[in-house]
């Protein structure tokens, strides 16, 4: 298969997590015998510095002539004083916006030799957990109408959905159910939104095209609850954009390591935009210590979701597996008796694995 690849590396960690997933990549390129094209663009903060937009024109024509994108992340302390257009978040809005990016997939699955690193009661997590939140990302009060009144006295953001939208992300939804544990649970605030009414209403309209996917609703403020009650209790979530920014951040702490989880990020057809769901890190930027498995996540993310190559998919995840089970830990998930190594050695140990034939074959 060819495939022509945006690659966005961003500020902080982003370049170093890049570099490992992209030499990743090159190994699946070899073993199945795939064309991989990377070429490479600038986004959020490094952008502005260059050129005084964090989501340059170029970068989109670029994304637009791929077949998919692949970033590592954006942001930093050094914009931190930049109004909003022109802050590194604005490019991730914005890309996710003019590539019509509205499913957001945010996988928190705990890895079972990182158990440990659970903030939970060890019983809580017992036969592991793995959630997928389905998060909207194009609509909402993230792309609504908003402003700041002339005296500055009052602001607003306005919270709105429209049928359409809740259907394609509750579609989406169920459909990743089918291929799960068959539940979906929405998250809403039904009880107080008009929004989430339409919201609610519209997800039950789609469950009765997916009769084997049991549906249940849940207002947020208990949905948070119950995450860290009972984290088991959930297959697939699915909410609008400003639940699923917070109960995806909630969902990944479960797991231990922000550090380890992958997210897609898709629209219609097979297109999307793959990122480590951790930030830039500035405090660790260019000091080998930030954890690539995140970002190598997210390239197996791309092979399976954009480009249906489960094999190859299923090859890094089994790579990243074993790795643990080795013991070997980047700073973010070291503990007493494993094996610390830095970014460029955590990329080899999994491309080593990845090079194994014996192991790739089973
Ligand atoms: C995320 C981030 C972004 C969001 C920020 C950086 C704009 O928190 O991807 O979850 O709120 O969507
Ligand atoms: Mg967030």
């Amino acid at each position: 298969m060819e495939i022509n690849l945006a690659v966005i590396p961003g500020d902080g960690i982003g370049p170093e997590v890049t570099a490992e997933a992209l030499e990743t990549l090159r190994v699946i390129e070899l073993k199945f015998g795939h064309k991989l094209r990377f070429t490479e663009a600038d986004a959020g903060g490094i952008a502005y510095d260059k050129t005084g937009a964090p989501l340059p024109e170029e970068t989109l024509r670029i994304c637009r002539a791929a077949d998919s994108v692949l970033l590592g992340a954006v942001g930093g302390p050094k914009w931190d004083g930049l109004s909003g257009d022109k802050r590194p978040e604005a490019a991730l809005l914005g890309l996710r916006g003019e590539l019509s990016l509205y499913a957001n997939l945010r996988p928190a699955y705990l890895h079972e030799a990182l158990r440990g690193a659970c903030p939970l009661k060890p019983e809580l997590t017992e036969g592991g957990v793995d959630i997928m939140v389905v998060r909207e990302l194009t609509g909402g009060i993230y792309f609504g109408a908003r402003g700041v009144s002339e005296d500055k006295l009052s602001a607003w953001d306005t919270e709105k959905y429209s049928v359409a939208e809740v259907e394609r992300i509750a579609r989406v939804a169920f459909e990743i159910a089918m291929k799960r544990g068959r539940r979906v649970c929405n998250v809403d605030k039904a009880n107080v939104l008009e929004s989430s009414r339409l919201w609610r209403r519209v997800v039950a309209e789609v469950a009765g095209n997916f009769p084997e996917v049991e549906l249940s609703h849940m207002y947020v403020d208990n949905a948070a609850m119950q995450l860290v009650r009972n984290p088991r209790g959930f297959d697939v979530l699915v909410t609008t954009n400003m639940f699923g920014d917070i109960l995806s951040d909630e969902a990944a702490q479960i797991t231990g390591s922000i550090g380890m989880l992958p997210s897609a990020s898709l629209g219609e057809g097979s297109f999307g935009m793959y990122e480590p769901i951790h930030g830039s890190a500035p405090d660790i930027a260019g000091r080998d210590l930030a954890n690539p498995i995140a970002t190598v996540l997210s390239a197996a993310m791309m092979l399976r979701y954009s480009f249906g190559l489960l094999e190859e998919a299923e090859c890094i995840e089994r790579a990243v597996k074993r790795t643990l089970s080795e013991k070997y830990r980047t700073a973010d998930i070291y503990s007493e008796g494993t094996h610390k190594v830095g970014t460029r050695e955590m990329g080899r140990l999994l491309r080593e694995r990845l090079g194994d034939s014996n192991f790739t074959k089973r």
